[in-house]
């Protein structure tokens, strides 16, 4: 996907944030090439929410941000998913209002530039545009496990496990290029987390670049390419899955407590 094959799609470096007197998160710095899966683990509270904030301009913080080369520490949140940095919530988080296929249009819009003056001029090259939007949603949302029979469902009537993927399916909207995922895998049984590793298998392939913020240590230490865990803000280790559960800080400070 992208030419300079080695250089890092998004970087962060000395990401720092504060809330109020509480250091969250302390000069945190890694990244991510496309068609590589980062992991970041950390016991609960270690600030992997907040890191994924500060990543996305969603909380003022130290530090910068480097996406395809280009400097984005500045940028505003909500110009950074159409430069192609999307992320989940680690709650779903829909427009309750709105059906999936719409939820689904809205997404892809968003990764659009608008002609606004077009559909003035126009209104016939919008609605034949907006029937083309729809089409191509219903195929990514059936391309992410999101059945045609609930498209038309708002979306807290799917179960959690479709939710999920629904959730999956609007970060990695055509145009995303960098896919920060918080805690996918919570609350999924079986099938789902199966249904789960392909897709993230399978964005890999495509030249995703996705940081994934999980617990589920099975899942993610068989699918991270890096992994960097977090402990009270900081960052204690970081390397190749096998070096890290190798580690012995880790292993006190997080894997033996969790195991
Ligand atoms: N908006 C906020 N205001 C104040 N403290 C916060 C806020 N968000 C998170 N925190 C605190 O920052 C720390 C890290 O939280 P978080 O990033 O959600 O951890 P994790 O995702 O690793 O479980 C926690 O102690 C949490 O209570
Ligand atoms: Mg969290």
């Amino acid at each position: 996907m992208s030419s300079k094959a080695d250089a890092p799609l998004f970087a962060v470096q000395n990401l720092s944030v504060r809330f109020g007197g509480f250091q969250a998160l302390k000069e945190m710095s890694w990244s991510v090439r496309a068609g590589e899966i980062l992991g970041i683990i950390g016991p609960n509270g270690a600030g992997k929410s907040t890191c994924f904030m500060a990543a996305t301009n969603m909380v003022s913080h130290g530090g910068s941000l480097q996406l395809d080369g280009r400097d984005v520490t500045r940028a505003p949140a909500h110009h950074l998913p159409r430069a192609g940095l999307r992320r989940t919530f680690q709650q779903n988080a829909f427009f309750g209002g709105m059906t999936v296929l719409e939820n689904m249009a809205g997404a892809l819009l968003e990764n659009r530039p608008s002609r606004l003056a077009q559909s003035v001029l126009a209104p016939w090259a919008e609605s034949r545009k907006r029937r083309g939007i729809e089409a191509e949603a219903r195929r990514h949302l059936l391309n992410y496990h999101v059945p045609e029979a609930v498209h038309h469902r708002l979306p807290g009537e799917l179960s959690y496990g479709t939710q999920r993927m629904l959730s999956i399916a609007l970060a990695a909207a055509p145009g995303a290029r960098v896919v920060l995922l918080d805690e996918p895998a919570a609350g999924l049984g079986g099938p789902d987390m199966i249904t789960l590793r392909g897709l993230l298998e399978r964005m890999r392939a495509e030249g995703f670049a996705v940081v994934l913020i999980e617990h589920h240590m099975d899942l993610l230490m068989s699918i991270a390419d890096e992994v960097v865990v977090l402990e009270l803000g900081q960052v204690i280790a970081a390397g190749k899955p096998a070096e890290i559960q190798a580690d012995p800080r880790v292993l006190e400070a997080y894997l033996g407590r969790a195991a």
